[in-house]
């Protein structure tokens, strides 16, 4: 109660590697099996992207509908031409500025990934994870990895192992470890398939820091077609309802319901978090789950008033408030 949730100050992208945890799940990953791993927005749950047995239990493991894409992970940007047959000269510039790191490129795709992984669709989403741990993965395996958050489907994304062990410890065969994850919310999805560059889910990178590099708008696709199983109305939900306030309206609200704050109060039941968007995100879903864990019906939810991680936090945060069917 009253606890802060600043994550610890240690740089978990630059942990020492366990170089026997990384072999055991690459043969894992040969095997057909599920990783779950750390990247720096939320741990992934892990499965060979060309293995359509090995994906279909991912989406088995995660009660996630078929037909849901899932984010391929590769181990750096040189990669990229085996999995699209995209030559746009806007995917090399993004992924030299923003990977490794929180940006997913959604591109016309080539055969060789798992159509299961793809959800049947004529493109693919990858991504450089910036996290020591899942580098290492990547390039001791070789190929791409796809993997969801490691949560079940709907509800919230995992940013530590222990978080992964509580949600799916069972349907796993391997979690690696690699702290708290430093981001704390998802990647940016950006689609680059027609003319424009069209914005599918607000993360990591800010559409500000996007356009900068660009040098062009990037148009918002988030009210489009739900392609993105982030852009269903409600998701990366805990058990308790969920309300958006504003920290004016904090009295009004009962003692019973716990609170999330980006600053400190001495209410009972209130977890507060940096007041600076990046450090309130890092914090956000581990706030929400030891909210839930504390039984309460409600949990009343109050954003920091700006940063570039707001956008992703107001979308994340909505999700979590949106009616649930
Ligand atoms: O930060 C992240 O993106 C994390 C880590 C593990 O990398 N992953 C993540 O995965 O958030 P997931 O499955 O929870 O969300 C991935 C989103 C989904 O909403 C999915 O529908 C969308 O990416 N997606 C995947 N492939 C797509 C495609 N070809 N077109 C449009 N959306 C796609
Ligand atoms: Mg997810």
């Amino acid at each position: 109660m009253g606890e802060s949730l600043v994550p610890e100050a240690h740089d978990s992208a630059s942990a020492p590697i366990d170089h026997e945890a990384i072999a055991a799940a690459v043969a894992c990953l040969q095997a057909g099996g599920l990783v779950a791993m750390p990247t720096e927005t939320v741990y992934g749950l892990g499965a060979d992207a060309t293995n359509d047995a090995a994906v279909a239990r991912i989406f088995e493991a995660k009660g996630r509908p078929a037909g849901h894409p899932l984010i391929v992970h590769i181990g750096a940007a040189s990669q990229v031409g085996e999995w699209t047959t995209s030559t746009d000269p806007r995917v090399a510039l993004l992924a030299e500025h923003f990977w490794p790191g929180p940006l997913t490129i959604v591109v016309p795709r080539s055969t060789k990934v798992s159509e299961v992984a793809v959800g049947g669709l004529d493109t693919i989403a990858l991504r450089v994870p910036n996290h020591t741990t899942a580098l290492a993965l990547l390039t001791a395996f070789g190929g791409g990895i796809a993997a969801p958050s490691a949560n079940r489907f709907g509800q919230v994304s995992p940013t530590t192992a222990t978080h992964v062990r509580a949600d799916l410890g069972d349907r796993i065969d391997l979690v690696l470890e690699g702290g708290s994850s430093e981001v704390g919310v998802e990647s940016t999805i950006v689609e680059i398939v027609g003319d424009a560059v069209m914005l599918l889910r607000p993360g990591g990178v800010s559409v500000d820091a996007l356009e900068a590099v660009l040098g062009e708008p990037v148009v918002d696709g988030t009210a489009s077609v739900s392609r993105a199983s982030g852009m269903m109305a409600s998701h990366y939900a805990p058990k308790a309802a969920v309300r958006v306030a504003d920290a004016d309206q904090l009295p009004l609200i009962a003692a019973s319901s716990a609170v999330i704050v980006p600053f400190s109060t001495r209410r009972p039941l209130s977890w507060s978090l940096p007041e600076d968007s990046v450090g309130y995100a890092a914090g956000l879903y581990a706030a929400m789950r030891a909210a839930d864990q504390s039984g309460v019906d409600e949990i009343v939810v109050v954003l920091p008033p700006d940063g570039p991680l707001l956008a992703a936090l107001i979308d994340r945060v909505g999700k979590a408030a949106a009616p649930r069917t």
